[in-house]
């Protein structure tokens, strides 16, 4: 998988205080300024999400309209809170998280493009549910709502809630109707990822680091259609 490098990317980024991103954009007239030199800090002014959709016409081919993605490899960003969406996007232009279209597309993008696109992409659903094996979806459904008793993984619905929506405040990202080939390899990322110590994000690489390969296609499969058909 050539997405590996990714794991390299918390590690600045949490040096880099991933927090202070996420809380300025959220209390933008604060006055605590992140940290000057900081390649993730973010300074805009209220996020704007009607002026983020005219901003989506660059993005579309790829992320979809709404953000409702149909290629495997391309993350939906329908749904997503602003606060992951602002990082990722502010990752990408300080090329801290690989990938070499989206660092080109970031490159591009102001301050306020990004807190204005993250808040049009907050406002829009989820995409609709991909195809999943039944079987495999429903012991998917067990961990997410149980974890694994007797080998410490803890239940995803604590953290990401009944939704798989996640939570702006707590900077957990929305993780339901993503395709499975793409959570898929964001699962086995967040497994071979080494351990940081930290709570952010270790809190994945400690989830996923019990799971066997199964385990982790079978929750796949229920994150891809969470809710779809119940
Ligand atoms: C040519 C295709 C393409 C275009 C155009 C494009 N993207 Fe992307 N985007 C990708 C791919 C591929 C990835 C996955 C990168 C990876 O390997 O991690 C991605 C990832 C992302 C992510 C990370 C999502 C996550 O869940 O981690 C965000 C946010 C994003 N793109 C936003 C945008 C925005 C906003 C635009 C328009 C300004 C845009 N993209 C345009 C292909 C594209
Ligand atoms: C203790 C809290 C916690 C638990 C339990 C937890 N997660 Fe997470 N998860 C997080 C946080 C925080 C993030 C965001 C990490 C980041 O992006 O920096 C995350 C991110 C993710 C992502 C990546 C999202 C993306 O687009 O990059 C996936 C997929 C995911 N979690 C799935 C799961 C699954 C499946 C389980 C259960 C087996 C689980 N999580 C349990 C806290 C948790």
């Amino acid at each position: 998988m050539s997405r590996l490098p990714r794991a390299a990317f918390w590690l600045p980024v949490l040096t880099l205080s991933a927090l202070a991103v996420g809380l300025s954009t959220a209390h933008s007239q604060s006055t605590n300024a992140p940290p000057a030199g900081d390649p993730l800090a973010i300074k805009a002014g209220p996020p704007n999400a009607q002026r983020g959709e005219t901003l989506t016409k660059s993005c579309q081919g790829c992320h979809g309209p709404m953000g409702h993605s149909t290629e495997s490899d391309k993350p939906s960003l329908g749904g997503q809170i602003p606060s992951y969406t602002t990082l990722q996007l502010a990752a990408f232009r300080a090329k801290l998280r690989p990938s070499q279209i989206m660092q080109a597309i970031a490159a591009n993008l102001s301050d306020q493009d990004i807190v204005d696109l993250a808040a049009y992409y907050a406002q829009q659903t989820p995409r609709g549910a991909w195809d999943a094996n039944a079987a495999l979806k429903a012991k998917g459904e067990q961990i997410y709502d149980n974890g694994i008793v007797g080998r410490n993984v803890t239940a995803c619905v604590v953290c990401h809630g009944a939704n798989g929506r996640g939570s702006n405040y707590l900077h957990v990202a929305s993780i339901t109707h993503q395709s499975p080939k793409y959570t898929l390899e964001v699962l086995n990322e967040f497994k071979s990822v080494p351990d940081y110590k930290l709570a952010y994000p270790n809190a994945m690489h400690i989830v996923t680091a019990q799971m066997t390969d199964d385990e982790l296609s079978a929750v796949t499969a229920y994150l891809s259609s969470m809710g779809a058909g119940k």
